[in-house]
């Protein structure tokens, strides 16, 4: 054997030695099959993914060991697909207990955390950028799959769609103290998503305002499938909609430029007859931070952070 080959050789053997390791280390792992190991589940359906299936592939062109690696990708797939028909069945029982409405906001809320370890109070883990396993959890609740295709064209200005991360929906009822007589509006509601999370964790009436039909079409069926009650979708461009219901008022940057000034000029209209809150998330908390009729409850405005203004 040419000496300088050899310890290639050698480290696709070890390579192949690990997968062979960790794909028979999660086989036994009998407690990532079971329901109420999510947040593990998550983690390892992860690594199949990106340290199993993905060296797998790394290192089929390069052996003449297919046959074996074949058979283990084959391993890494099955269970792949055991461990996310556990998720389907906890979803199924979950989505169950929401149609027959089982859960009250507490109970609902213990039940997230019981599946998902997080802190929500914690100023590191808000201030984190991207989705995590609460957000692999609830798109499993709520079904989210596919965005559907957009019908109308954007205006410049108009954001397209990207789901809040979940952590700042549990951030912001840390820190409101929602009431029975408070209705809560997210403008732009893409999918239903906020006003779905919001309403099933405080139980207050939630509006959604989103100008693409598409997105409507889709939130109004999901929260008909979760039998959910007390949730509206409004399909106009929020420099229409009605806010006179209202009293916090969510963004996760909708729009910028013009359109959120004209959207904040209606908001203060209805300022004056009454005392509300807009809740902000993303760049446009520069845009609402400037409005002197707005009182921010933190120091200084932070796009990675959940931004909260009272009306003076
Ligand atoms: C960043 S996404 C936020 C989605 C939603 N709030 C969530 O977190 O799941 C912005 C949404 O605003 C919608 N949008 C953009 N401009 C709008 C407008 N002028 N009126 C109503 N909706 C708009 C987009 O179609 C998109 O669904």
């Amino acid at each position: 054997m040419n000496k300088e080959l050899a310890p290639v050789i050698t480290d696709l053997e070890n390579q192949i030695n690990d997968i062979q390791t960790d794909i028979a280390a999660i086989e036994h792992n009998t407690l990532l099959f079971e329901e109420r190991n999510f947040d593990k589940r998550t983690d390892t359906l992860d690594f199949i993914d990106f340290h199993i299936l993905d060296r797998i592939e790394g290192v089929l062109p390069q052996t003449d060991q297919q046959n074996l690696l074949l058979s283990l990708k084959n391993r890494a797939e099955q269970l792949r697909t055991k461990l996310e028909a556990v998720d389907a069945g906890l979803f199924q029982k979950i989505q169950d207990n929401i149609r027959s409405g089982a859960y009250t906001s507490e109970s609902f809320k213990s039940m997230v955390r019981e599946f998902v370890h997080f802190d929500s109070t914690n100023n590191e883990y808000q201030g984190e950028v991207g989705y995590d396993n609460l957000d692999v959890f609830l798109n499993g609740i709520f079904s989210f799959k596919n965005v559907p295709e957009q019908t109308l064209q954007r205006e410049p200005g108009m954001v397209f769609y990207q789901k809040t991360p979940a952590r700042i929906i549990f951030e912001m009822l840390d820190k409101v103290d929602f009431t029975n007589e408070d209705v809560f509006f997210d403008l732009g509601s893409g999918l239903g998503f906020v006003i779905m999370l919001v309403n099933l964790l405080s139980g207050v009436k939630t509006i959604g305002v989103e100008f693409e039909p598409a997105f409507c079409n889709y939130a109004i069926n999901s929260i008909a499938s979760l039998n959910l009650s007390n949730i509206k979708v409004i399909n106009v461009d929020a420099r229409e909609a009605d806010y006179s219901s209202g009293n916090i008022f969510f963004m996760y940057t909708p729009f910028d430029s013009h359109i959120i000034h004209d959207v904040l000029d209606l908001l203060k209209k209805e300022a004056l007859s009454r005392e509300i809150k807009i809740i902000t998330y993303g760049p446009c908390s520069i845009n609402v931070a400037l409005q002197s009729w707005l009182k921010s409850t933190s120091p200084n405005e932070n796009i990675n952070k959940l931004m909260i203004f009272n009306s003076l």
